[in-house]
């Protein structure tokens, strides 16, 4: 009898799993089974860290602002970027070895570049005669926190640019390189070299930067960043805080409603920096809080940084597991930071080529669920159970299965 049964609950399982992957793909909020079920730029997650045990469809991407308006300097987007880019949940060492230290991040470079990430943080060092991506203990990598040579995440964004040829790439290079050129060698070997953008077209007193179409006809559709200041008169890399202003990282940096420059930064509201950015994420890596800390208390930081950063918003948004949320996440508050700089409209959804700034008088997108968690868990009972047809036939077979169970 028992056997029956399980044969019965297998074949349901599989028809149902049939029927849900072979039914038109849900929608943001939808609930699902897998990331399959879902639209394109979303995948399948709950967020038990808020108490949301429904797996929902949720975004995992932004909407790109140069395809909703193009021909604005480069410090009038905002970037959806990631921490520790290369510390990927799961990885073992290419030395072979296992990993000791913490992760950051859920896919590869390649992955989160196809999902609209187009910031990176890369810690690199000195290691083997090469130079890795890699964690410290006091400085130093081992290989228990080393995870590979940084020369295969460089060619993946080479790659990236290659096959894309209007994007534009940031890396922020937390530096603890002293090999002699030991960066220039690398980037040139990566063949990164021709998309450089050069230190000398960077504004020096809190100009605009050239404009993204003007940096995509001359292909330096690459800006990187270094934490040693020297590097920028040695090698031509620039040196992240003359340029950029960010707030501290880490715990110290996600006490609601204070957003306290990272010491190496000027002040926030040093407006001869002509970029903004705001890290959120804290100081142990979470998997199962980031999707709580990348939702609605994201969005509240960036507008207390916007209000410490002299009114400007985040051109960088630094999350750890960025496609973690509970709804709309980080992609979602790239949007609305968008919104603000490119067009003045709170959603870079409500942006058009050559609107006034500000006249937002077009009809309003789907609210980001970040900005509206209530609406979001209202939508958790069956109460729009008609409009899923995924669920539907989850319930119907469920119910099936129930009255088969009972009869027996
Ligand atoms: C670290 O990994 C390298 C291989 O990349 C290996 O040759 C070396 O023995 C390892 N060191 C330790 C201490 O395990
Ligand atoms: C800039 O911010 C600092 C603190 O971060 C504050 O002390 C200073 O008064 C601010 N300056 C202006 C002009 O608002
Ligand atoms: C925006 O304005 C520019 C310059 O006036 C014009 O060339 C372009 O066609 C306009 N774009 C749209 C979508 O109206």
């Amino acid at each position: 009898m028992k056997r029956t049964i399980c044969v019965a609950c297998l074949a349901l399982s599989i028809t149902a799993t049939f029927l849900c992957s072979s039914s038109t793909a849900l929608k943001e909020g939808q609930t699902c089974v897998a990331d399959s079920n879902c639209d394109s730029g979303l995948h399948c997650e709950t967020c038990m860290a808020n108490g949301n045990l429904r797996p929902r469809c949720t975004r995992i991407q932004p909407i790109s602002p140069t395809s909703q308006v193009k021909g604005l300097p480069f410090n009038r987007y905002t970037w959806l970027t990631t921490h520790n880019s290369f510390a990927r949940l799961g990885a073992t060492s290419a030395t072979g070895s296992i990993i000791l230290a913490p992760t950051n991040q859920q896919d590869s470079v390649t992955s989160q570049l196809n999902n609209g990430v187009r910031g990176f943080m890369l810690d690199m060092y000195d290691f083997e005669n090469d130079i890795w991506l890699c964690h410290s203990f006091g400085g130093n990598c081992y290989n228990v926190t080393a995870f590979q040579p940084a020369i295969n995440v460089l060619k993946e964004i080479q790659a990236f640019l290659e096959a894309n040829p209007s994007e534009i790439v940031t890396i922020f290079i937390e530096d603890y390189v002293t090999s002699p050129n030991g960066l220039t060698k690398l980037f040139n070997a990566a063949g990164l070299r021709k998309y450089w953008f050069p230190v000398s077209r960077m504004p020096k007193n809190g100009g605009n930067w050239p404009i993204v179409h003007d940096m995509v006809q001359k292909n330096q559709r690459l800006v990187v960043f270094t934490s040693k200041s020297a590097k920028e008169a040695s090698e031509g890399i620039a040196y992240n805080w003359r340029y950029v202003v960010e707030n501290q990282y880490g715990n110290g940096g996600m006490a609601a409603g204070s957003c306290p420059n990272r010491a190496e930064s000027p002040t926030m509201n040093t407006t001869t920096r002509s970029l903004v950015l705001v890290n959120y994420f804290p100081d142990a890596p979470d998997v199962t809080q980031a999707c709580k800390h990348n939702s609605a208390p994201l969005i509240d930081m960036l507008n207390t940084c916007h209000d410490a950063a002299g009114k400007r918003w985040a051109n960088f948004i630094a999350v750890d597991f960025y496609k973690r949320s509970d709804g709309g996440g980080a992609p979602a508050a790239t949007d609305v930071a968008n919104g603000h700089l490119v067009c003045g409209c709170g959603n870079i959804a409500l942006c058009r080529p050559n609107m006034t700034f500000g006249v937002c008088d077009l009809p309003v997108p789907a609210i980001p669920p970040a900005a509206a968690p209530k609406a979001v868990r209202h939508d958790s009972n069956f109460a729009y159970l008609g409009r899923r047809p995924c669920e539907q036939k989850w319930f119907l077979l469920g119910s099936t299965l129930l009255s088969l169970l009972l009869s027996l």
